[in-house]
């Protein structure tokens, strides 16, 4: 959460010491996947909890185990936690304090379990896995959680912002550690409402369907081409947020990103035999179904 470095290192003051958030996401580093797998998408929703300074690993540990079993009711039986590789005090408030066994606590590298962007606050991670079942895996014997299929499905991720990145590259201790979470809202729907993919969730299933009546394509009957409603049903959600934030196509940033999106897209819709202007039929619906969330 790079904006909100200068909270965690205290040069600015936060709002509140504590923060929850629902923020818009748009992440392209694994564009070639999404339609490909479960549980890709350029566009999400992430839920946050914030600490600047206050609560610390020990609460939103226990808090997020909290949630998961008691609020949502996620199964014990079929989650998992990963930590970052030495973090044995994550592993100690695991076992200990929240009481998961160690055998379900698998811990993971820089690449997977450290949260930094350039210099700055930065720190370990642990995250929450959610077992789907054997049927949704690759199959293959050494398949466990930080395996690449469906399986195991990582929904929230729970940053220990301790460290500060020096310019040589050295890490300091932060004075006061903050905490930064992050639930991926498809993923967790996914889980919730017991579906394939995140593109079966209800609301983005409404957008599929939109988009298969306009293709005049029968979901589920061709591979290809259904990898192609669920490409442009991602990336319709990505360009709707990103105008709507006041984002237009270019050659460089953040313009390009929806340029590329849009680009994409279009592709797609002429695989699927969409030759004409299509993305306007999808805005209304998709902005009606947040609206009515919203709303509710
Ligand atoms: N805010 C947590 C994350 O980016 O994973």
């Amino acid at each position: 959460m790079a904006p909100l470095k200068p909270y965690f290192t205290g040069q600015e003051i936060p709002p509140s010491k504590r923060v929850t958030t629902c923020q818009k996401c748009i992440r392209t580093g694994d564009i070639e996947r999404v339609g490909k797998t479960a549980r890709h998408g350029t566009f999400f929703e992430m839920l946050g909890n914030f600490s600047f300074g206050d609560y610390f690993k020990e609460e939103a540990t226990q808090w997020a185990w909290e949630f998961a079993t008691e609020v949502l009711k996620l199964p014990k039986d079929r989650l998992y936690v990963t930590i970052y590789e030495n973090d044995d005090e994550a592993f100690e408030i695991w076992t200990k304090k929240v009481g998961v066994p160690a055998d379900r606590i698998y811990r993971m590298g820089k690449e997977d379990n450290f949260w930094e962007i350039g210099q700055g606050p930065c720190g370990p991670c642990s995250e929450l896995y959610f077992d789907r079942g054997e049927d949704k895996g690759c199959g293959k014997p050494d398949c466990k959680v930080g395996c690449d299929c469906d399986r195991f499905i990582e929904f929230w991720n729970l940053v220990f912002t301790q460290f500060n990145k020096e310019e040589d590259g050295t890490y300091s201790k932060l004075e006061n550690p903050n905490i930064d979470t992050g639930m991926g809202l498809e993923r967790i729907a996914t889980i919730m409402q017991g579906v394939d993919s995140i593109f079966e969730v209800d609301t983005i299933k409404a957008i599929l369907d939109k988009v298969c009546e306009v293709a005049n394509y029968k979901y589920n009957s061709d591979d290809k081409k259904d990898v192609s409603i669920r490409v442009i049903t991602d990336h319709i959600r990505s360009v709707t947020f990103m105008v709507s934030d006041g984002i237009l196509p270019s050659n460089e940033g953040r313009g390009y990103v929806l340029r590329r999106l849009l680009r994409r897209a279009a592709r797609h819709g002429k695989l699927l035999g969409i030759n004409n202007a299509f993305y306007m039929k999808f805005v209304m619906l998709l902005l009606k179904i947040q609206r009515r969330l919203i709303l509710n």
